[in-house]
């Protein structure tokens, strides 16, 4: 799976409170910055309001470290009638810039919504 790698939509630096008994970054913490940057990019195909539906494939690849940057990279993978599929990956730096490494990746599910917050179209022009 690859996503463009030119301009994450998030750049985040986990902290101390994010860390967990084996001295790395909590799971739920990368997944929280992938919810809100895969929010982004489906928020802006919608052109309005979405919430996430299903999370349909999330894979721990290695683990991230305390001072390791996070970049978060999402694009829209498929767009359904009022579903679409973001695909996100995040890329850890490290040793001031010297290492990167692939961490984390998955596929989340969002539905744009109405005011009623009930699902609704999405435009199938793009
Ligand atoms: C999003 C929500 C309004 C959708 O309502 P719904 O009654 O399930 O709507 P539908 O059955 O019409 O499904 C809407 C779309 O979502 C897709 N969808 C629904 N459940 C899905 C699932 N588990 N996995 C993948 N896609 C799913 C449907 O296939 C449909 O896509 P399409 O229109 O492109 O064909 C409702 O499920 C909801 O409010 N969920 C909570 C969202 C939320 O609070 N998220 C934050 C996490 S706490």
């Amino acid at each position: 799976m690859t996503v463009d790698h030119r301009n994450p939509v998030l750049r985040v630096v986990p902290g101390p409170t994010d860390i967990n008994a084996n001295g790395h970054i909590f799971g739920g913490w990368v997944l929280s910055q992938m919810d809100i940057a895969a929010g982004i990019v489906a928020s802006r195909r919608a052109g309005g309001s979405v919430a996430t539906v299903a999370i349909e494939k999330m894979e721990f690849i290695e683990p991230i470290h305390l001072r390791d940057v996070i970049s978060v990279f999402a694009e829209v993978d498929r767009v359904g009638r009022t579903s679409m599929a973001i695909r996100i990956e995040v890329v850890a730096t490290r040793d001031r810039g010297r290492t990167e490494k692939k961490v984390t990746e998955a596929i989340f599910t969002f539905v744009a919504l109405d005011e009623q917050h009930r699902p609704r179209p999405v435009d199938q022009g793009e």
